[in-house]
């Protein structure tokens, strides 16, 4: 199966502390890490790791946190042929904190992410496609104007977007925060509505109507952070493989709580053995 992701890239520094800071305070004593992450890359990466063929669309800078940011998309056969390189802007990077609960919280710098244009992108996408919102929403929108198949919109972090592309969407995918945002909206397109709830699962709706509840397998919650796009690129190869709704939300869960076991996002996502297996287990 071929998909294509237009999306952001961002090299994530992850701090692990005993606690998440509160406005005003210093958390000293955490421990450092540096790993490759932003949505866009990481559901492209996702999605490959359960057998998709996949391309990835967006920018990095001139810098060598891009070869990083890189690296794992890379080393599992990501097509990176539409990543320009954006000469002025340096690589997106993510300032994320990590609890031993595994909650997190996450600052943003955008760099070359908010560069990507329209002219950036082909003027056709025929594959599947999966976007999220850490793009320049017109970007975003162009690119779903493009194309003439499948789209899931991961609408994360939750933005203004249009109507036109709520109703084209065949796939939304959102947190609850995300879905407080939106509201009644999501449902106006007719496609599958997915409500993911951290730890206690996710839903997914159809025309406003449950279509499936899943609870996640019982797993250790490390380090959250890439739980939401595993699930995003699972649940986006399982339907297109044909699975029901109910089978493709069990899969998706699976993928979510396994990335939550894991240090980092991208490091975090599993392969396609590792999600079975998990659900092989399940009662
Ligand atoms: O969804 C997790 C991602 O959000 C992180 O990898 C970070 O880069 C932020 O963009
Ligand atoms: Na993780």
């Amino acid at each position: 199966m071929r998909l294509t992701v237009v999306g952001s890239i961002n090299l994530d520094l992850v701090a692990v502390a005993s606690h998440l800071p509160g406005p005003g305070e210093t958390v000293s004593g955490a421990t450092l890490s540096r790993h490759p992450g932003g949505k866009g890359a990481n559901q492209a990466l996702a999605a490959a790791r359960l057998g998709a063929e996949v391309c990835l669309a967006g920018r990095v800078g001139d810098d060598v946190m891009a070869d990083e940011a890189l690296a794992l998309l890379e080393e599992f056969g990501v097509d990176l042929s539409g990543v320009i390189t954006d000469k002025a802007a340096p690589t997106g990077v993510a300032l994320i904190a990590v609890d031993p609960a595994g909650e997190n919280q996450i600052v943003v710098a955008p760099g070359a992410n908010h560069e990507v244009t329209l002219e950036d992108l082909p003027a056709r996408i025929d594959a599947p496609l999966i976007v999220q919102l850490e793009l320049p929403v017109a970007t975003v929108e162009a690119a779903v104007g493009r194309s003439t198949g499948f789209v899931c919109a991961n609408l994360a972090p939750a933005a203004p977007v249009s109507d036109q592309l709520l109703r084209r969407a065949d796939l939304i995918v959102v947190n609850e925060t995300e879905a407080a945002f939106y509201g009644d909206l999501l449902h106006h397109g007719g496609g599958w509505v997915a409500i993911t709830r951290g730890a206690r699962g996710a839903a997914l709706y159809r025309r406003g109507g449950v279509i499936a509840v899943a609870e996640p397998p019982a797993v250790e919650a490390v380090d959250a952070t890439g739980a939401g796009d595993a699930f995003v690129g699972a649940i986006t190869v399982a339907l297109l493989e044909g699975m029901s709704g109910e089978a493709a939300l069990r899969f998706a869960c699976a993928a979510g709580a396994l990335a939550a076991t894991r240090a980092g996002a991208q490091p975090s996502l599993p392969s396609r053995a590792d999600v079975e297996a998990i659900l092989a287990g399940q009662p």
